[in-house]
């Protein structure tokens, strides 16, 4: 369906954003493969988590849901049961790369695959580690495509050096080392986010971490009661629009703020951003406040290196903050990016090119630069979400400040992490 929006007078008030995404689909999976029951609260109940619900229910695990609280029956490390179907886990990379360190090395058959975006992106980096164990893994296109299909293999010794910095791939290897029958040692590139590695922690798993290297050893998980904060990179478009907007103050409610996801808290306060953290709780050894964030003046600002993957997921939304911002951003080391639910250099950029023609652009096989121009033209902008939900919603906050009218080829895609956007845009409007 598509949509229109325009600029709104004033924004203020408190924002409930949705649950953590990340975690929500840890908190499942790992519970499954628990022993004993779990409840865990506060779930995401967006399309892509609930494609994790389901590929676990196909897999033999007893699952209820109800509203949104999810009670897991766990089936032990060991006990999952062959799929009648294939597991699809639609748009969710979370899904279909975790769950391959789950089933890797199994006694079973089984296939994952997804939609026309999960079939694109790279699978070859989780598939490459996971058959260097033992297991055996096939997939399209010399192995870099879904669907991916695991037919059984006996997982043993790995000592491996991550060639990207991703939680996904990190967090794949060392699910498989869970049930490794010899030793698993990773090190990591950079330090990407570490749910995985807290949560299995907390439910028993053997697991070492010194600096960047992580040891796994064969370890049973304990179900462990679980409550999900709030997902900061929902919370980052709101930190967003109240930042660039002449007339905010938004107070946005029980934002997780794990340091190796928040790094779109230092990059605002960097541009001039004026936050404020408060009402400080921790859920599960994982750290949430509310963030009250008021109208600023943001001046550009450089990203690279190390902070890449601390706000991989925000740098859309980073990048309409520059585009509002005074002086240039420059943001490299970001070649990730090109992977994700849609090109996000090459789709970003030309969306910012439509939104205003007047803004400098130099895009780079690993991340862009922006020099923001005043607006002069009026006329309507047209967006290309690509069906990413984080295009879509980065641009529907930019609407929110800009003087034109914006459509939208595409609004459902939010769903995949947002459920409830469009309750708060229409909030304003009103
Ligand atoms: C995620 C890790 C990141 C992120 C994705 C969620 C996770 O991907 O972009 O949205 O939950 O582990 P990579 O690990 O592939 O960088």
């Amino acid at each position: 369906m598509k949509l229109s929006l325009n600029k709104v007078l004033s924004l203020r008030g408190d924002i409930k954003i949705p649950s953590d995404k990340s975690l929500s689909h840890r908190a499942v999976m790992f519970n499954s493969i628990a022993n004993g029951d779990a409840k865990i609260s506060n779930f995401l109940m967006g399309e892509d988590c609930l494609s994790t619900i389901d590929v676990l229910q196909k897999l033999g695990v007893k699952i209820k849901v109800e509203g949104s609280t999810v009670y897991t029956y766990g089936k032990g490390i060991n006990d999952l049961s062959k799929p009648k179907d294939i597991l699809y886990v639609g748009n969710s990379g979370t899904t279909i790369r975790l769950m391959s360190g789950i089933l890797a090395g199994r006694d079973f058959e089984s296939t994952l695959d997804g939609d026309s975006s999960i079939r694109k992106r790279p699978m070859k980096r989780i598939i490459k580690p996971l058959s260097m164990m033992g297991a055996n893994i096939s997939a399209l296109n010399n192995n870099e495509n879904a669907p991916i299909i695991f037919s059984g293999g006996t997982l043993s010794d790995l000592n491996y050096e991550l060639p990207v910095a991703s939680a996904q791939l990190k967090s794949a290897l060392i699910l498989a080392g869970l049930r490794s029958n010899g030793k698993v040692i990773i090190k990591e590139k950079d330090v990407s986010r570490d749910h995985t590695e807290r949560l299995l922690m907390g439910m028993g798993a053997n697991i070492n971490k010194t600096g960047l290297q992580i040891e796994i050893s064969p370890s049973e998980l304990q179900s462990n009661d679980l409550v999900i904060p709030g997902d900061i990179s929902s919370a980052a478009f709101w930190m967003v629009a109240a930042s660039i907007h002449s007339d905010a103050e938004l107070n946005i409610l029980n934002v997780g703020i794990n340091e190796t996801r928040a790094g779109i808290i230092s990059v605002l306060e960097r541009m001039g951003a004026n936050l404020e953290f408060n009402n400080k709780v921790q859920y599960s050894g994982e750290p949430a406040c509310d963030i009250a964030v008021k109208s600023s003046k943001l001046k550009g600002t450089t990203i690279s290196g190390k902070e890449i993957p601390l706000l991989i997921d925000e740098i859309p939304i980073i990048a309409l903050a520059a585009v509002f911002a005074e002086g240039e951003t420059r943001i490299t080391d970001a070649k990730e990016l090109r992977y994700k639910e849609s090109d996000r250099i090459s789709l970003l950029l030309s969306n910012i090119r439509s939104f205003n023609p007047d803004i400098g652009i130099k895009e780079f096989d690993d991340g862009f630069e922006i020099e923001p121009a005043e607006d002069k033209k009026m006329g309507i902008v047209k967006i290309k979400t690509g069906g990413d939900h984080r295009m879509a919603m980065s641009f529907m906050i930019a609407s929110l400040k800009n003087g034109k009218k914006v459509e939208f080829d595409d609004m459902e895609c939010v769903e995949t992490s947002f459920p409830r956007f469009f309750n708060l845009i229409k909030k304003w409007y009103q």
